[in-house]
């Protein structure tokens, strides 16, 4: 048996896959190196990442400057608790990332993953509330919006269609329309008014906790966009009724959406933003949610209840903090800006010639993120996403299809040629499907 045999049967015997229904699923590709935009499997075969290992990397795989300062923290200092404890990476990340955030989006307070941000970020929404003299409960946020897999992130993310075997465990989180849109739509004025109005009897109907949204791009759910108006629409209304406004950039954050936060590229002011994935250029899990002044004020006083009594045995991980500082720095260089703004102009070109096709419905593009849903069947169990998934991996693509969703999120570093080759291909796999 082959050490490759090996490995592949000691998977099928020992490992649990996420997402997947190992019933029907083919074996998982033995991935044994990654360089750049590609990975390569056992047999030497390699595949081009287009959605950058789940949207997490960003400059390429095994990057030598974040390898480098991941080894380089490791040899001086690994872990240290932090409770009572501080440390280099962990304080000169945390102002790097706020010096990026508008306006006074100053506090960090780091955790673990995606899921645990948005935990965090509700969590200190209520104590919020709690600790200016209010009991306040409800929280509003977005249908199809998707913030994670712990219980406090299903709850915000239900009407995602991911969690139907655990509505019985969530708390109550209202839901108002969210306004996807694509090119060429002409009812989204009416959907973003109608979006706007539900928040605004929500909002009306007593005291909420917070508002949260994934801004400009509802991930998970389709990489479903908004504009940026609907964006300043919703703030308004949210500072007039005197709520929270929590915004999940866990996957929008750092480039994505062709501006270095999608906060940013909107014009809002956030009161917490919760950032992971491309925190540690896709390294590490790490993750953090950044609070206003005035969120970490209610937090001060005299009494232990008063504060944040919340924190992970690997809060602000050294080798994660470092390996965030390395990416931050590649990310403001010049030449990633120049690299984010090629791709953009690379999905537009190549995706306005494919929506010719009347098959390919609702092109969408925000920054480096292109999307376009298949006519048919539709659904994140859609029965054609595995046949695509198939052909791609064929052709070396990495490529997995929301349902009928197909979308393109490159690293940073992917090479025009290589791009362009992808739309060739997906151009090619669409004819023969
Ligand atoms: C917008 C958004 N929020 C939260 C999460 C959860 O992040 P994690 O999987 O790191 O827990 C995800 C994951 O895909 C996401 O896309």
């Amino acid at each position: 048996m082959s050490d490759a045999d090996e490995l592949r049967a000691l998977d099928a015997r020992h490992l649990w896959h996420p997402f997947t229904q190992a019933g029907t699923a083919p074996p998982p590709l033995l991935i044994t190196s990654a360089q750049g935009a590609k990975v390569t499997d056992s047999d030497g075969r390699q595949y081009l990442d287009l959605v950058s290992s789940w949207w997490v990397n960003l400059h390429g795989h095994a990057h030598p400057a974040i390898a480098a300062a991941i080894a380089e923290q490791a040899g001086r200092l690994e872990q240290v608790i932090f409770a009572d404890h501080t440390h280099e990476p962990a304080i000169r990340l945390a102002a790097g990332v706020a010096a990026l955030l508008p306006g006074d989006l100053d506090r960090v307070f780091y955790s673990d993953d995606g899921s645990t941000a948005i935990e965090v970020a509700l969590k200190m929404a209520h104590q919020y509330w709690r600790n200016h003299g209010e009991e306040r409960g409800r929280y509003i946020a977005f249908e199809g919006g998707y913030h994670g897999d712990t219980v406090g992130a299903m709850s915000a993310g239900k009407s995602s269609g991911y969690f139907s075997a655990w509505h019985d465990l969530l708390f109550p989180v209202e839901m108002v329309p969210f306004p996807a849109t694509w090119d060429g739509d002409e009812a989204i004025e009416a959907k973003e008014a109608r979006a706007l109005a539900a928040l605004e009897q929500a909002l009306a109907a007593g005291p909420v906790a917070a508002v949260l949204i994934e801004p400009l791009v509802q991930g998970a759910s389709g990489m479903r966009m908004c504009r940026p108006d609907f964006l300043r629409g919703l703030e308004q209304r949210v500072r007039a009724a005197g709520t929270l406004l929590i915004l999940d950039e866990v996957m929008t954050g750092f480039g994505r959406t062709g501006a270095d936060f999608a906060c940013v590229k909107a014009g809002i002011q956030p009161d917490l933003v919760c950032l992971s994935k491309g925190l540690t250029g896709g390294f590490l899990p790490l993750s953090m949610t950044v609070a206003r002044d005035q969120v970490w004020q209610a937090f001060l006083g005299q009494e232990l209840e008063r504060a944040f009594l919340h924190g992970h045995s690997y809060t602000a991980n050294p080798l994660g903090c470092a390996a965030g500082l390395a990416s931050l720095e590649l990310l403001t260089a010049p030449a990633c800006r120049a690299r984010i703004k090629a791709i953009e102009a690379i999905h537009r070109a190549r995706l306005t010639q494919l929506a010719e096709r009347p098959d390919v419905a609702r092109p969408r593009i925000t920054g480096t993120i292109a999307a376009f849903d298949l006519v048919g069947d539709e659904g994140y169990g859609a029965a054609i996403a595995p046949r695509l998934k198939a052909a791609f991996r064929q052709r070396g693509l990495l490529l997995r299809p929301l349902g009928n969703v197909l979308y393109l999120l490159p690293p940073y570093c992917v090479e025009d040629a290589d791009l362009h080759h992808a739309w060739d291909v997906i151009d090619e796999v669409l004819d023969g499907i």
